[in-house]
């Protein structure tokens, strides 16, 4: 067997922050009812070392292992415990499993022994995609670090390069007529060279940038990925199939031309995209933030031209989008002691502020109307219930009113007076659902900023 994780003094110092981290965030109780996705390793170390301090129930852990003699290992670790002190265990890569699973997980644990590499990344977005994580869950990824060839330190610049002020496209910038696509291709070809050079200069001799990669790649992947949510095709609500058809299309003549423009340097830095765009692989086409950015381009045209508000359609998009906003993150670097291999970690709490998409505070929503897509608001229920009941008080008033200037109307209170109150009434609930989704742009602007400019603290765990 390889070294026993149990025995090493320094993983147990990174369990240790791990579980400050969860401590801070978690009560005991939240803690007893939690559910875990993780890599325990065969000796199921990380139960041992880490959720039984913590008292999270082990019939609510499950364990994936890929490794065939590992997961036997683990398998017969487990047979040891009472029948209600076993974990559940999985036979698979976890990134398969994250593709298929259909549970979601309060604490999320991906305890890698390789280096960053595509699946990290991955890892990262099939969470939100997929909606894995529950509300003020925890994800912590540790993966090993150093001696990283060319491939692997492009990785590094391919997850931070969401990052680098600049590579956004702004939707202030799109405009509604004034978005030209000629501009963007010129500016997208612009940016792919540059971090083309960036990238070589960090390959050749600049060796401080690959010590800041190291340092923000892991955590920025895992807050970008959670940040995306779910995928267009997922929300067809919002992204009919001919949208998707019509970006799928637009995005490959996007792509060919860059390619062109760069002299083939994009494929080159992008053998992914390169390989989906000649099998017109879809799906992988759609992860591509280009993908992202032209599909809700057309969108935002479409409604703009229809004279909505476009904050109304970002806090619906959000909405149905479902992206994990980062709350706190620590990570961690620290050599192992048997391996003597360097090893980083980050973890980080992420909320869906579900509270800013509450039915009954916000009455907008899609719809589609002669196949045309719109925005209503539809007054929600509780909207409903206070008009309501402002309604019934404004007659029992004006009634009141009415009885008290004796001989005038009896009582009888006007139609039209009473429906002139009422759209008072909706009005004020109108600017009241307006400011409250202000409110929210403001915090997924000021979310949008923190993440932009995200560089992590990290402490080195020392014995
Ligand atoms: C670093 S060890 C786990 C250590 C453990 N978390 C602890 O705290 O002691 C990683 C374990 O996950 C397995 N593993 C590595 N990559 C995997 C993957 N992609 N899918 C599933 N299991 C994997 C390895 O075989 C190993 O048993």
């Amino acid at each position: 067997m390889q070294h026993s994780f149990l025995e090493d003094p320094m993983k147990q110092l990174n369990r240790d922050a791990y579980a400050g981290f969860i401590r801070r965030h978690k009560k005991p109780k939240e803690l007893r009812n939690a559910s875990v996705l993780c890599m325990s390793g065969p000796e199921m170390s990380e139960v041992l070392a880490l959720w039984d301090g913590l008292k999270v129930k082990r019939k609510n852990i499950t364990s994936v292992e890929k490794g065939d003699d590992e997961y036997i290992e683990l398998e017969e670790r487990v047979a040891q415990e009472p029948e209600g002190q076993r974990i559940k265990t999985e036979k698979a890569d976890i990134l398969d499993f994250l593709r298929t699973t259909d549970k979601q997980f309060d604490f999320i644990f991906l305890d890698y022994c390789g280096m960053f590499d595509s699946d990290v990344r991955q890892a990262a977005y099939t969470i939100s995609r997929r909606q894995l994580l529950k509300e003020n869950g925890i994800v912590a990824i540790n993966i090993r670090e150093g001696r990283e060839d060319l491939v692997k330190q492009s990785e590094y610049v391919l997850a931070t390069e969401w990052f680098d002020s600049g590579i956004t496209v702004s939707f202030d910038d799109i405009g509604t007529e004034s978005y030209d696509i000629g501009a963007l291709e010129e500016k997208l070809a612009r940016e792919v060279i540059q971090e083309y050079e960036k990238h070589k200069k960090t390959a050749e001799e600049n060796k401080d940038k690959l010590k800041e990669f190291r340092r923000t790649s892991l955590a920025r992947t895992i807050i970008y990925g959670m940040f995306c949510g779910k995928i267009q095709t997922q929300m067809p609500e919002l992204y009919p199939p001919e949208l998707i058809e019509w970006t799928v299309k637009s995005v490959r003549k996007m792509y060919a031309k860059v390619n062109e423009l760069t002299e083939g340097l994009l494929f080159k830095r992008e053998p992914m995209f390169a390989r989906a765009y000649a099998k017109n692989d879809v799906d992988t086409l759609m992860q591509h933030s280009w993908f992202m950015i032209q599909s809700q381009i057309a969108i935002i045209n479409h409604f703009q031209k229809l004279g909505s508000n476009s904050n109304v359609f970002h806090y619906l998009e959000a909405k149905a989008r479902r992206p994990y906003f980062l709350q706190d993150m620590e990570c961690f670097r620290y050599t192992s002691q048997p391996g003597n291999s360097s090893m980083f970690g980050a973890i980080g709490l992420f909320d869906q502020r579900r509270d800013f998409f509450d039915e009954n505070n916000i009455g907008f929503y899609f719809g589609k109307e002669n196949g045309t897509l719109m925005i209503y608001n539809g007054d929600t229920r509780k909207a409903q219930r206070e008009i309501k009941r402002a309604e019934e008080r404004f007659y029992k008033k004006a009634q009141d009113r009415s009885r008290r200037r004796r001989g005038r109307n009896n009582g009888i209170v006007s139609r039209e007076i009473l429906d002139r109150e009422i759209e008072g009434i909706k009005s004020r609930d109108l600017r009241r659902q307006g400011e409250y989704i202000r409110q929210y742009m403001q915090f997924y602007e000021a979310q949008l900023k923190h993440m932009e400019t995200f560089i992590p603290n990290v402490r080195e765990l020392r014995l």
